[in-house]
């Protein structure tokens, strides 16, 4: 049997080719592919902005001080997450409050937010986890009655759509990663999408030490023009080996999509009765890219959620926990309030192998394998 890969990026010549033309060109940083990049992602998700970062995690954190966010100030955010995106919050000196999700689709739940909302709040982080759009309609809503600012953590829901919107727009601003195990990847990267050419252009300025001309501007300027050094800001580049990549990359997601609606309908239509397994709720308002296909192990199942990896990983499947609870980690555990929905899922989930190249055979692999686990656990 051949080997399983959990995730791995959809790369082919393409993208070889279009990395080695960025090193030929003499343009590895700041050059014309960054700008290409922009312009895809901005037309892809609908936004008038695209500015390309280093990662999610230096793009969120200027997003957050760019907006004004910082000491004093309350930022609510799920648990359920990776830890990025809570980190950030802390970066900036703010805190964040967690909220519990609503366990049907792991996102965070409007009703929550709602509850922990006080006069110190200012912004609702909300993350598209696993793929599938939050409930970014009635999160708006709710920030529009209390005057909150909306940040969408779309680390993981490029190419997905929330009631026909592409995720890109739906918020005052949308942060994409383009990290290894995403759609598009650039390796590491980032992609902040907004509407406000104003905040558009503070973003760009920051994650090149607050200078006041980009490299590509004063490139092209005639006379020679000088920057200048305004503000105090970072080096959050992505560079243009990278950019050319995503150009390619961003071209190929239909195909790359198509590719892993396949694997997930497949996993789907196996386990959609399965005694002991839960396969992912899709509400009929929402498509996701399948950027994580996530099972829940039922509570009368005869194998611990840990025991049903182990004897996946032996053979040769391999899995990952489900999507962590941040507000369990060390640094947020003192002062998290209980968050039962999210325990739960944390405790309960798994992710089942989905990329592109996964083909059919090694889907029912996956899926011979699970059968096999469960035929030889021992009955409760
Ligand atoms: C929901 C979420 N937010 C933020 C991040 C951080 O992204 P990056 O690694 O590009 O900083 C990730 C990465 O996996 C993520 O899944």
């Amino acid at each position: 049997m051949t080997e399983i890969a959990f995730s791995r990026p959809y790369f082919g010549p393409e993208e070889e080719a279009a990395a080695a033309a960025a090193v030929r060109s003499g343009w590895v940083v700041g050059g014309p592919r960054l700008r290409e990049l922009e312009a895809g992602f901005a037309r892809l998700g609908g936004a008038a902005e695209g500015i390309g970062v280093s990662s999610w995690t230096t793009g969120g954190f200027l997003l957050l001080k760019e907006l004004g966010i910082g000491p004093g100030d309350e930022v609510i955010v799920p648990s359920l997450t990776f830890i990025a995106s809570v980190n950030v919050i802390v970066h900036v000196g703010a805190t964040p409050v967690f909220a519990d999700i609503d366990p049907a689709t792991y996102n965070i739940d409007p009703a929550d937010i709602e509850h922990r909302i006080t006069p110190r709040t200012k912004a609702i982080l909300p993350v598209d986890q696993i793929g599938l759009p939050c409930e970014i309609d009635r999160i708006n809503e709710i920030a529009a009655r209390h005057g909150l600012l909306v940040i969408q953590d779309a680390a993981c829901s490029i190419g997905s759509r929330f009631r026909g919107r592409p995720v890109g727009a739906l918020a005052r601003a949308t942060i994409f990663s383009l990290h290894a195990r995403k759609l598009v990847t650039t390796g590491e990267g980032g992609m902040i999408l907004t509407d406000d050419a104003e905040l558009a252009a503070r973003l760009r300025r920051q994650r090149h030490q607050g200078m006041s001309l980009s490299d590509f501007d004063r490139h092209g300027a005639s006379p020679t023009t000088f920057e200048t050094y305004p503000e105090i800001g970072y080096n959050f580049r992505i560079t243009d080996v990278q950019a050319g990549i995503g150009v390619v990359q961003l071209g190929r997601l239909p195909e790359m999509l198509a590719l892993r609606r396949r694997v997930a309908e497949r996993y789907t239509a196996a386990l959609s009765n399965h005694p002991w397994l839960v396969p992912p709720h899709v509400p009929a308002h929402v498509e996701p890219n399948w950027q994580s296909y996530q099972v829940r192990l039922r509570p009368e199942a005869p194998l611990s959620r840990n025991a049903l990896m182990e004897a996946l990983h032996a053979e040769g499947v391999p899995t990952r926990r489900g999507v962590m609870a941040s507000h369990l980690e060390a640094p947020y555990r003192a002062a998290a309030p209980a968050l039962p929905h999210t325990e739960a899922a944390a405790a309960e989930c798994l992710l089942l192998p989905i990329h592109p190249g996964l083909d059919d055979a090694a889907v029912e692999a996956v899926l011979a394998a699970i059968d096999r686990a469960f035929a030889a656990a021992p009955r409760r």
